[in-house]
This record gives C-alpha cells, structure tokens and sequence, in this order.
C-alpha cells in the first residue's frame, strides 16, 4: 500500500534557528535574544544573531528547497517581528517579510506551513509574567490575528505550537532553554492552563476567520515507549506507558497536553497527583480547547525510556546507536506512535519534525557524504510506511531540517541538515541525504 498519491514530503526549520537579523527592520527581542548568550546557558554563548542569515537569503534558500524537490516548507513565524513589544503596534516589516517569503515559496510549488509560535517568546511579555499572566492566551490571540490575517489567503496548513513541552518543561521547569527559569509545580499547571486556551483560541481564530480553507494542528514531541515484543501485553504495557502524565514532570508529558485538547480533559493521574492546583477551564474556554483539528503533528526522535530515562535501559546504554546529538536510534518508533496516537486521537497525522545530528563536513570533492543520516532516514521511513501498509491515515513526512542551524543549548554544535552550511561564509551544499530524499520524494517512499 504505501504513501497516500497525494503524501506531502517536506522539510521544517524554526524562525530563531536560522533566521539572524535579530535587530533589523523593527524586530523586538525575545527570551533567546536577551539570554542565549548570557552566563553559561548554551555553548559557547552562542547566539542565534546571525544564524543562518535566512532573512537575507531566503530566495537563495528556496531555490535549494526546489532543487531537492521539497513539496512542503515548514517553518514558524518571529511573534517580535511582527509586534516588536509582543502585542500592540504592527510591524509592516515583518508581516511582508513572511509574506514575500509565502510568495517566492507558492511561486516555487512548495506548500507554506507556518507554526506560529516555536519558542521565541517577545521579551516584554516575558517581563509581564509570560505564560503566567491571566491575558497571555489573549496576547497570543492578538498575535495570531495579525498573521492568520496578513497570510490566510495563500496559507493553508497552521500549526498553532511547537513542542510546548519542552518550552514549559526545558524553558520553565529546567531552566535549560530560555527564559532559564525553574517554576514550581502550581506555576508550571498555570502556565499549561494559558498555553492550553492560547492554542485553542488561535485555532478557533484559524477556523473561522482564514481566508482559504484552512489544516490546523500543533506540533508536540511524540515521547512513545515500545513495546519489548509485539504480544498484545507488551503493547499495552508500552501505551499505558506513553499515555503516562508524568508525575512531578507533567510538562514533558503527551497525555498532560494532548489530552485536553483531543479528549477534553486533563488526564485522571495529573488531576490526582495535583488536586485543586490544576486550574480548571469553563465550558466556553473547554469549547475552544478542543477546537477540532485536522491533524496530529508528531515531532518524533527516538523511543523513551519511561522511568528508565536517563538510566540505563533497553535504549539507553554504553555503545547503543546514537546520534552526534546522543540520542538513541530507535527506527520503529515512527511506527508505534502513530499507531498509539490515532487509536487515541482519532486525527490524520504529520511526523512535522524527525531527523538526526551527525557529524558532517565538505569532503575533499566538496561533497558531504552523511551516509549516516541516510541510513538513520531509511529505517524511520520504514517504520512510518509500515504504519501507512496497515491503513492509519498519514498525510505527511517533514524532515528536521532543511538545513543545518542553531540548535538552542547545543548552539552550532549539531547539524541536523540536509542542506550543509558553512558559518563564517554561509555557503549552502547540499548533502547525499538532500539527493537521497529527492529520490525518495520522487518515488513516493516506494524505494524505501
Ligand atoms: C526539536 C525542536 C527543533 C530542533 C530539533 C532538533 O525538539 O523542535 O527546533 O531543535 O528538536
């Protein structure tokens, strides 16, 4: 059976990732701005000022998008290009820079998918409390307005978040990821609540106000245990296991959010562990969470450990297959999550984010020869096709990432690209694995 006729392969990057030109044409700051290069947070001090200079470069961008064949683009709009304070005053500046960016990528074929937020929080919003003040879901509304507004009548597919996960639990809970913050318990559950309805609000705002028909969802991590065999025990165990909330760390939790916005309500053990400090939604505010959506966005890695995490386990031990980054190869996870995921939500889904660090350079013929990454790619699709052989509806494959960028606390020491890129010179080339998933793209997975 393989991929639907109609499968969309694409590639996904992040706006502080790769954009740079964090102070031009009327940007205000966000969270990474003002902190990635302060104290020892991220390596080095990297900062993502410059990146991948993509504000500049983004025709020069597209044209390798096109030649690789990509049929989708994602990538997530800066909240502070386009209100410099968060909310407010527009920045012309900054809707045209997305709108020339939608154009040159329609002109070219490629279907735009925006996010609308992936982790770049305005700065001053974050001086107002963030996602702890009563009125942030309306911040972000006012946000999404504007953009929905400025771009809906050439955008069709709208992802609302990326990963509140690790924003609430690296951002808030960790204090690994910017802001750098460790909030208790009763402060991450409010923040929760507010990015729950700052979702929900946006994707109501999408559904009724777009000017062509608009594909909404959100792009969470897709933690997924697997099963030890494929008895109908181990299954179970394994499903129990990533519907887990979490205990204390509810916020890396899958079920903490996607219960809500899929089910309409939170999950049994967080209410119990967590009581009254759970804050509650009214009818109308539950309405607007679980606005329907139209697909499950998964940005999946590798498989979990559960409880293991961290330990040493049947995933994570000295000399598994591992990635530059460290993480651990677990290719029929993109099998197993979707499965696991559509039994339980009932929504078509995206892989919106899978890929792998390795450790690339141009080789003396001037090609990157990233066999690694091929290797890794090939058994994952494998794993999603068997997952489309046995008829879970799947729309799309978005490859992390187009190109090699910033990668948060790592700075620029991972490169999870297929497109290679050259700091001090910005010079784009394209890997083996760009080539290989233009083969793949054009034989529909078939080859696989
Ligand atoms: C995901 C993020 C993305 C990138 C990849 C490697 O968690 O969404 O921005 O950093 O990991």
């Amino acid at each position: 059976m393989g991929f639907s006729k109609d499968f969309i392969w694409g590639a996904a990057t992040a706006s502080y990732q790769i954009e740079g030109a964090y102070n031009e044409d009327g940007k205000g700051l966000n969270v990474w701005d003002a902190y990635a290069s302060d104290r020892d947070y991220v390596k080095f001090r990297e900062n993502g000022n410059v990146a991948c200079d993509h504000y500049h470069r983004f025709k020069d961008d597209i044209a390798l998008m096109k030649e690789i064949g990509i049929k989708a683009y994602r990538f997530s709009v800066s909240w502070t290009r386009i209100f410099p304070e968060g909310i407010g005053k527009i920045n012309e500046k900054g809707i045209k820079f997305y709108s020339d960016l939608v154009d040159e990528l329609i002109k070219n074929d490629i279907i735009p998918m925006i996010t609308l937020y992936h982790w770049d929080y305005p700065l001053a919003l974050h001086y107002k409390g963030g996602w702890t003040n009563p009125d942030s879901s309306e911040w972000f509304l006012e946000y999404t307005k504007a953009v929905v507004d400025a771009l809906s009548d050439r955008v069709s597919y709208w992802m609302t978040l990326n990963e509140p996960q690790v924003d609430i639990g690296c951002g808030r809970q960790d204090g690994v990821h910017a802001p750098f913050e460790k909030r208790n318990a009763r402060d991450l559950l409010i923040m929760g609540r507010n990015v729950l309805l700052s979702h929900g609000k946006a994707a109501d705002y999408i559904r009724n106000n777009a000017k062509i028909k608009a594909k909404i969802g959100y792009a969470p991590i897709g933690p997924c245990m697997l099963p030890k065999d494929e008895s109908p025990v181990a299954i179970e165990e394994a499903r129990k296991k990533t519907f887990s909330g979490g205990g204390d760390r509810f916020p890396y939790s899958l079920s903490y959010w996607s219960d809500p916005i899929f089910l309409g309500k939170y999950p049994d053990d967080v209410l119990e562990r967590f009581g009254d400090l759970v804050p509650e939604f009214t009818a109308e505010e539950w309405k607007l969470v679980t606005t329907p959506l139209d697909f499950y966005g998964m940005n999946i890695y590798n498989a979990n450990a559960g409880e293991q995490q961290g330990e040493y386990s049947d995933i994570y031990f000295q000399g598994k297959m591992a990635t530059n980054i460290g993480w651990p190869v677990t290719p029929d996870v993109l099998y197993w999550s979707s499965r696991f995921m559509y039994d339980r939500y009932k929504t078509p889904i995206i892989i919106t984010e899978n890929g792998m660090a390795s450790h690339d350079w141009v080789c003396v013929d001037g090609k990157v020869h990233d066999s690694y990454r091929i290797d890794y790619l090939t058994r994952y699709l494998r794993g999603y096709k068997r997952a489309a052989d046995e008829g879970i509806p799947l729309i799309g494959y978005i490859q992390w990432s187009l190109m090699d960028n910033y990668e948060w606390s790592q700075g620029y020491t991972q490169r999870f690209g297929m497109i290679y890129v050259d700091y001090p010179t910005q010079k784009r080339t394209i890997k083996d694995s760009g080539y290989w998933y233009r083969n793949v793209i054009e034989t529909n997975g078939e080859e696989l």
